[in-house]
């Protein structure tokens, strides 16, 4: 392939445009959809230093992967904000030709002290987690104390700092599902999209059942019994959210419905685990090792080569596959890989 090209899509016709880079695969919380404290417990081992990606690999990577199509970063993890001097890595990855946009998903335990500084290193826009406004069932489903007070006034401090904000509530049946209306009416009129996830059976060790499932139809249902709501059409090709806009001009919601409407056919999404190996699915079984190369010598060109012979031959559709018989035995856990 001549330098400058970029290689052909996938064998579905998606092209390569977004990039998702897990920078750490620790986390101070234990959410019980994610990283369930029975299994990851306080022994639990995770990556040794070393087996991380440094930020000038990361740079190279992103480089490469710029060069191949993409567009658009956004940092998560584990807890993104855990990797000391982050705004480091966002200001280098922001002087990448070709990166339009860089985003950051975090659980907002560390965001107040960090906002201006990744906003002044050229970080876009953020996406705070938070699954109700209620301490007891937050606390509950975090599993690290942590309240919801802190990450609400992580959220004003990151809009203070110029951050548009978006917030991500996973919905898990019997666990907080009463807190949907309550997290509609406090971010209606705020400015901040809200976004309710179906509880996905990311990874082996959150013990996903599908009975867990809220489906997204009935938590837009719920909501527009209550404020009648109207679709938007989708503001980019391959957006995983569907977007609804309250009728009285109370702003917008979204529903990311990765279960009962898979959205496969529109994704264009890698994912870079924390140790530098490259998933083409959120579902994938295995990775495609890049470290090895990275640090074996391999020029750009060669990694180059590597990412689009793997991104030519991606045939991934998991959602859309779902179901016991097809299910991978072992699949890669959320906190390896990012939401
Ligand atoms: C893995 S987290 C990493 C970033 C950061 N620690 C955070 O919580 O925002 C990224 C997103 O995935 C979501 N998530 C984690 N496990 C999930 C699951 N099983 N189903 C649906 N969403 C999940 C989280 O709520 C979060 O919004
Ligand atoms: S969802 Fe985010 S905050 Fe919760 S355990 Fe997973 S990585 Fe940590």
């Amino acid at each position: 392939m001549a330098a400058g090209d970029l290689p052909a899509a996938d064998t579905r016709g998606r092209p390569l445009r977004d990039l998702r880079i897990s920078v750490t695969d620790r986390c101070q919380f234990r959410c019980t959809y994610c990283m369930p404290r029975d299994i990851f417990g306080r022994d639990f081992a995770f990556l040794p230093r070393q087996d991380l990606l440094t930020f000038e690999e990361l740079t190279r990577l992103g480089r490469v992967f710029a060069g191949l199509g993409v567009r658009k970063l956004r940092l998560t993890g584990g807890e993104p904000l855990l990797r000391r001097d982050l705004e480091r890595l966002v200001a280098m990855l922001a002087g990448i030709d070709g990166v339009e946009d860089i985003a950051l998903t975090t659980n907002g335990a560390l965001l107040a002290r960090k906002a201006r500084l990744l906003a002044a290193a050229g970080l876009r826009r953020v996406t705070v987690s938070l699954d109700s406004l209620d301490d007891a069932v937050f606390m509950a489903l975090n599993d690290a104390a942590f309240p919801v007070a802190g990450v609400l006034d992580a959220i004003a401090v990151a809009a203070g700092a110029g951050l548009p904000v978006k917030v991500n509530m996973v919905v898990k049946h019997g666990c907080n599902d009463q807190s949907v209306l309550p997290m509609a009416e406090h971010f209606r009129g705020s400015g901040h999209v809200l976004r309710f996830i179906e509880f996905m059976d990311v990874g082996t060790t959150n013990g996903w059942r599908l009975d867990d499932v809220v489906p997204a139809a009935e938590i837009i249902a719920l909501i527009g019994e209550r404020w009648p709501l109207e679709p938007l059409a989708a503001s980019y090709p391959g957006e995983v959210a569907c977007r609804y806009r309250y009728r009285d001009g109370g702003g917008e919601i979204g529903v990311i419905a990765s279960v009962t409407q898979p959205f496969c056919r529109g994704c264009t999404r890698a994912r870079l685990s924390a140790e530098g190996s490259l998933y083409t699915c959120l579902f994938a079984g295995a990775g495609h090792d890049l470290r090895g190369p990275l640090r074996g010598g391999a020029s750009d060109e060669a990694l180059r080569a590597q990412v689009a012979s793997v991104w030519t031959r991606r045939a991934d559709r998991y959602s859309e596959l779902r179901s016991l018989a097809t299910r991978p035995k072992q699949k890669v856990e959320m906190s390896h890989i990012g939401g």
